[in-house]
């Protein structure tokens, strides 16, 4: 088979790695890819959200299967695009990546559906959400800008005037442009986070390993939020009996209220999940694997990832047994000085070997460029450098002993990726 990838970061260099195990696997291209996944692919240079580009070159590469693996373009009807054209594509399409698109869509669905989630208010006017913070007063209190905005649409205002200000922020200041139109105002919940990744072909729903995600920017979870700085699988706090919770009153649920709503969704859907003291609950969704989830949970993947997208496609997921590795994995990110803020881009790397790999670990390439047979930097978050063993414990030591050989100017990671809460 001819594949296409779609995206340039770690998780798509992670479901290449992936792909790549596969018999049917016969070409790989990444659009656009970066400097480690054209190592491992034909990287070909189309934008993400060039659907015209990208299904020309689909229908002249005679591909077979396109994996749409970001947001943005799922959200702007790429998956739409390959399959008016008549190509097989694993995504969900726009009328369902809206899940993750509009949280006020979320929102509104788990309302209308029960489905557990923090209590939320829709706001689309600065001064009846500043009247509402002030009234309810209670803090903290969380401020959601509905559209997608690189991972940075929520503010967890710890006063009532952090609120305010984040409120102006976005619908007058209009941080976000667009995607700050309408606000979402919610309910602080605390517990531990959980990301479960899951197959869905709309009609059954396959759950994945857990992991969890460390979003801060340092240590002891202080700093910016980020894209994700590292992660684990599994994560410690997902028992079986949670997982069985979260099944029955999240999962399904969710799979069953898209189909009501006439938005059957098929492809990665991600439950963004808190243990709270009364029980899980959704903060949120995305429509496609996370990243740095996707580069713990997919090398534990021991089933054929390109019969599950074949089974997802043609909805016939329930015949399918989908085999994981015991044990655990563990993926620390290295990224460039100063992100989530502002970094310098092309700084030379050394340590990583021609094809931008260390022994004793996975390294996925995130924001990375090879020129001349040397990596520079191209991105914040440049490496997740990923190890599986069969404890954590063992996985966190393979991983850093890994990093330890990886230099660049400016890098930073976080040391207790595993460690926290
Ligand atoms: P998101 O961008 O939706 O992943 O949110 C970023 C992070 O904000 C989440 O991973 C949580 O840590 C935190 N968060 C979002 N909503 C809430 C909430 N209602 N209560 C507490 N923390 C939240
Ligand atoms: N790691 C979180 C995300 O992919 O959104």
């Amino acid at each position: 088979m001819n594949i296409l990838m779609i995206g340039s970061g770690g998780r798509e260099h992670a479901l290449i790695r992936k792909l790549l195990e596969s018999p049917k696997c016969t070409k790989l291209y990444c659009a656009p890819g970066n400097g480690g996944i054209s190592r491992d692919a034909e990287t070909v240079n189309i934008g993400v959200m060039d659907k015209e580009a990208m299904v020309k070159f689909a229908k002249e590469n005679a591909i077979d299967l396109a994996f749409v693996a970001p947001d943005d373009p799922l959200a702007a009807g790429m998956v739409d695009a390959f399959e008016e054209a008549g190509i097989r594509a694993f995504g969900p399409n726009a009328n369902a990546a809206i899940i993750e698109a509009s949280k006020v869509f979320s929102k509104n669905l788990m309302k209308k559906y029960n489905i557990p989630t923090a209590k939320y208010e829709v706001f689309d006017n600065a001064d009846k959400a500043i009247e509402y913070v002030k009234s309810e007063n209670t803090a903290p209190v969380v401020v959601k800008a509905d559209g997608l905005a690189l991972g940075k649409g929520v503010i967890i205002a710890q006063t009532i005037d952090e609120a305010v200000s984040a409120i102006k922020s976005i619908m007058e200041d209009r941080q976000f442009g667009d995607s700050g139109n309408n606000i979402v105002i919610e309910e602080f919940l605390t517990g531990p986070e959980v990301s479960v990744l899951a197959f869905t072909d709309g009609k059954c729903v396959k759950p994945m390993v857990s992991s969890k995600d460390h979003k801060r920017a340092y240590d002891n979870d202080e700093g910016l939020n980020t894209g994700g700085m590292g992660t684990i699988s599994p994560n410690p706090y997902y028992t079986d009996e949670i997982a069985d919770v979260c099944m029955e009153t999240i999962f399904k649920p969710t799979i069953e209220a898209m189909n009501k709503e006439g938005r059957p969704f098929k492809g990665c859907l991600y439950f963004g999940l808190m243990i709270t003291p009364n029980g899980p609950k959704v903060i949120e969704y995305n429509a496609r694997f996370g990243d740095p989830e996707a580069q713990v949970v997919l090398p534990r993947l021991k089933t054929d990832l390109v019969d599950i997208c074949e089974a997802v496609i043609d909805e016939k997921l329930a015949d399918i047994d989908i085999e994981w590795y015991d044990g655990a994995a563990a993926c620390v990110v290295m990224a460039s000085g100063g992100y989530p803020v502002s970094y310098k881009k092309g700084i030379e790397m050394f340590g990583l070997d021609d094809n931008g790999q260390v022994e004793g670990a996975t390294v996925y390439h995130a924001g990375t460029k090879y020129e001349n047979g040397k990596f520079y930097t191209s991105g914040g978050r440049v490496l997740g450098v990923t190890a599986r063993a069969e404890t954590l414990d063992e996985a966190l030591e393979k991983a850093y002993s890994a990093v330890d050989k990886i230099k660049f100017e400016g890098a930073h990671f976080r040391h207790d990726i595993g460690k926290t809460k």
